[in-house]
């Protein structure tokens, strides 16, 4: 019984290691968007302003990067919270608006 307590307790150090080299670590926006947000912003489906287009982002910028973050965040128009994502973090959300947003800033 002992050593089973032990080997509980170990598991769980290690789980909370691994929780917090995950937390701390920088969200990658690039691998978000392409697992993410691709399939919608790559191709305009539903209306969805594309990667790269001037135009479609210009507008849109212009309510600040906060709101852009917190429609991403909330969902907006035909677009679900977090993409229809909801196991991305807030911070993950971010950063693949970042990076969706890096060519017309
Ligand atoms: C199911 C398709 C779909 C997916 C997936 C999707 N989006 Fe969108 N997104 C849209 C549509 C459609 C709009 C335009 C909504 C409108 O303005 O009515 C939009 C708009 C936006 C905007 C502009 C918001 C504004 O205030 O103008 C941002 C930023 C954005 N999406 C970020 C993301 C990010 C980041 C992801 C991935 C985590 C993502 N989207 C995934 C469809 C999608």
């Amino acid at each position: 019984m002992k050593k089973l307590t032990a080997t509980l307790t170990l598991l769980a150090g290690a789980a909370a290691l691994t929780f917090a080299a995950t937390a701390q670590a920088e969200p990658d926006g690039e691998a978000i968007y392409n697992q993410a947000c691709m399939a919608c912003h790559m191709t305009g489906a539903a209306g969805a302003p594309i990667k790269g287009d001037e135009a479609a982002w210009s507008e849109r910028l212009e309510q600040g990067m906060d709101t852009l973050y917190a429609h991403s965040i909330d969902g907006i128009g035909a677009m679900p919270p977090k993409g229809g994502h909801a196991n991305l973090s807030d911070e993950e959300v971010k950063a693949a608006v970042d990076f969706m947003l890096e060519p017309v800033l």
